[in-house]
């Protein structure tokens, strides 16, 4: 056993010279800001899943917990992605609807955090994307009570054994408890890595009037 285990990092530095973030180059709605990096982002064959995010929930325990999901839509409303309404996120989205949302992109050295409130998408809108899902994803979703406690990887195995045998040559349908979330954005910022740690940060504030106000932030 290492006994008092110990890595420093403290030599780990790395100088961010790529690009700007200037007023004048900022659209007024940062949905449209957002749509270019995220267009440059899935671009960069150096990116792998420009669409992975992470997003924040305030547990039922106090704690705030992230975790990675896939952003599966985005519009000028917000943002969309799909999980289970009983794991630990949808409970805590359920009894606190406030949410973040993160992106980085290390190879373009750009960094965007969204605070928005989630609301579950209408069955309808989860029935479609559900029916887009290959059928392994569909039954992935019957066989997984995600974030419950299970005694085993055999008993995932056999839940999804069961479901496979319950739905053969039948179409799969959507469990209830599934379905997607749209996140409503208040507040949106954008950071661009510079040189010496003077890095750009532009934040949006959805104002009371539905527009955008547009500020710049210290580094
Ligand atoms: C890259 C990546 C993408 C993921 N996408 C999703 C997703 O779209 N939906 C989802 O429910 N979980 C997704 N997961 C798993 C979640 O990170 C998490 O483990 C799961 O949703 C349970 O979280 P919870 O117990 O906090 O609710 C993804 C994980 C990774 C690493």
């Amino acid at each position: 056993m290492i006994k008092n285990m110990e890595k420093d990092l403290s030599n780990y530095r790395k100088q961010y010279d790529k690009d700007a973030l200037l007023e004048e180059n900022t659209p007024e709605n940062p949905i449209e800001m957002f749509r270019d990096w995220f267009m440059q982002a899935e671009n960069d064959d150096t990116v792998h899943e420009a669409n992975a995010m992470n997003i924040a929930t305030i547990g039922l325990d106090g704690f705030p917990k992230n975790r990675m999901v896939l952003l599966k839509k985005f519009t000028y409303e917000g943002f969309i992605f799909y999980t289970n309404y009983q794991s630990e996120k949808g409970r805590a989205i359920t009894a606190n609807s406030n949410i973040c949302l993160s992106f980085f992109w290390p190879a373009l050295e750009r960094q965007i955090i969204i605070k928005g409130h989630a609301e579950k998408l209408s069955e309808n809108s989860s029935d479609g994307y559900f029916e887009s899902r290959p059928d392994g994803s569909k039954l992935g979703a019957w066989a997984s009570e995600q974030s419950a406690v299970i005694p085993s990887r055999t008993f995932l195995d056999k839940q999804l054994k069961k479901f496979e045998e319950k739905f053969k040559n039948k179409e799969i349908p959507r469990p209830k408890n599934w379905g997607g979330y749209l996140v409503r954005p208040v507040s949106i910022e954008f950071w661009q890595g510079r040189p010496n740690r003077m890095h750009d940060r532009i934040r949006y504030r959805l104002q009371k009037d539905y527009n955008w106000k547009k500020e710049r932030l210290a580094p």
